[in-house]
């Protein structure tokens, strides 16, 4: 049996700040202890009130730190990290110009495709992301490889085979019947291994055939603990585009309502223009929306409406969407994200934030029994972020009089200077400063 403790600042949150002004929503500690047995939260509470449990345990005393959960990136794609910031392109053009030729970049290659996954899985953790729901390509290799190096790293981690068999290069094209099959032999062979989730992952609209959609479906069916990921509503012109390719449907979400894709543990990328139609079936099915505001402005795709989707009562996580979106950093997605809000009139309070950074992600990917807080007995994912990690954090932090106007500053200044330590499971897996 091993016991840890340390000492800091502490945020994490019992509740959705936006739907909740119950006591306890919002926890912070202004001098707290958080302590692990076994890479499992034991407590968190004040010095005073764990004196007994942690008299004669080593407490590390981080002063300038706050701990907060592990970041939860709700959307992103591992073979885009080596084409993130290509020029000049909205999305259907930035697909063929970019994202495409990347993926096929792996088709035949597992070393490479192995060396991208580290690379990813080391990028999140250096940025404080403890776990994210990951495309991976068509290819069945490149989910071995990433899933493989996730179990190395014991990181709680969702992907999936992409499924595209229609109006996409043909390098990269499955058909209806082989993405069944391969994605039902990896659900076999990895759902559930270590810390591991499977997500049914059609493309989306445009990639797939009814017949592919219907497959998924069912694939949904026969393994009722899988997630759906997709992509939903992005961009006008994929918007007018689905709509011509499935003129039986009433609006893009209706294609893959009809398919049996709607459901609960469902999560839809971007969801930028909804019809208000498509938000009360969103919101119906208890299905999940990954706001991904840097993608969002970087191929000029929109702004998501964040108050819509909170009043309808929508589970909402973060994605950064790398390589369309533009960093791997949860503080760079949560920054833009409060600008997007700004030029809707909105409001992303730091709370609302990190709240959808951590325990509103994890409830939009259906790991919040494990993760995303630190109540008692779940996994210790954990970040040690440094208060002081620039002269210029040092110089505004320090000046701030509340905590909440101390957790704006760090949203807005932090990135992965700030991410002192990341901890999995209760173990050290990221030290900036070693
Ligand atoms: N829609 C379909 N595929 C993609 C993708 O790879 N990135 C983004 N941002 N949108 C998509
Ligand atoms: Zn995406």
């Amino acid at each position: 049996m091993s016991i840890t403790a340390w000492r800091s600042k502490i945020l994490h949150f019992n509740g959705d700040p936006a739907h909740s002004d119950e006591p306890g929503t919002i926890m912070v500690y202004d001098d707290g202890i958080l302590v692990i047995e076994d890479g499992h939260i034991l407590a968190v509470d004040t010095p005073e009130a764990l004196a007994d449990m942690t008299r004669g345990l080593n407490v590390q005393h981080l002063p300038d730190s706050l701990i907060v959960p592990g970041f939860v990136d709700a959307h992103v794609h591992y073979p885009q990290v080596d084409i993130i910031g290509g020029y000049g392109e909205h999305l259907l053009h930035w697909l063929d110009r970019y994202a495409f030729p990347a993926e096929i970049g792996l088709m035949n290659f597992k070393d490479r495709a192995k060396d991208t996954a580290s690379f990813f899985l080391d990028e999140l953790l250096r940025n404080g992301t403890t776990s994210a729901l990951v495309f991976a390509t068509t290819y069945a290799h490149t989910v071995d490889a990433l899933f493989g190096k996730a179990l190395k790293r014991n990181m709680r981690l969702i992907s999936g085979k992409v499924m595209m068999d229609t109006h996409a290069p043909p390098e990269l094209m499955d058909t209806a019947q082989s993405s069944y099959e391969d994605s039902k032999s990896l659900i076999g062979k990895w759902r559930g291994k270590g810390r591991l989730g499977y997500a049914v992952t059609p493309r989306f609209a445009l990639t797939s055939s009814p017949e592919q959609l219907e497959l998924a479906g069912r694939l949904l069916k026969e393994n009722p603990d899988v997630l759906l990921h997709t992509h939903l509503c992005e961009n006008q012109q994929e918007i007018a585009r689905a709509g011509a390719l499935f003129p039986e449907a009433r609006d893009y979400l209706d294609v893959y309502k009809r398919a049996g894709l709607l459901t609960d543990r469902s999560v839809f990328a971007h969801c930028v223009h909804l019809s208000d139609d498509e938000r009360n079936d969103l919101a119906k099915a208890n299905a999940a929306i990954a706001f991904c505001p840097t993608s969002n402005l970087f191929l000029g795709s929109g702004l998501f409406d964040m108050s819509a989707a909170q009043q309808a009562g929508m589970t909402i996580g973060f994605g950064s969407d790398v390589g369309a979106g533009t960093s791997l950093s949860s503080f760079a997605t949560m920054n833009e994200g409060y600008k997007v809000a700004q030029m809707r009139a909105q409001s992303l309070s730091p709370y609302d934030a990190f709240y959808m950074a951590t325990l509103g992600g994890a409830r939009a990917l259906h790991i919040d029994k494990h993760v995303g807080n630190f109540t008692v007995g779940k996994e210790a994912d954990f970040l040690v972020l440094d208060l002081a990690a620039t002269p210029l954090m040092t110089r505004r932090l320090g000046k701030a009089s509340t905590f909440e106007e101390m957790l704006f500053a760090l949203m807005i200044l932090g990135d992965d200077r700030a991410v002192r330590r990341t901890y999995v499971a209760g173990k050290l897996a990221h030290d900036r400063d070693a």
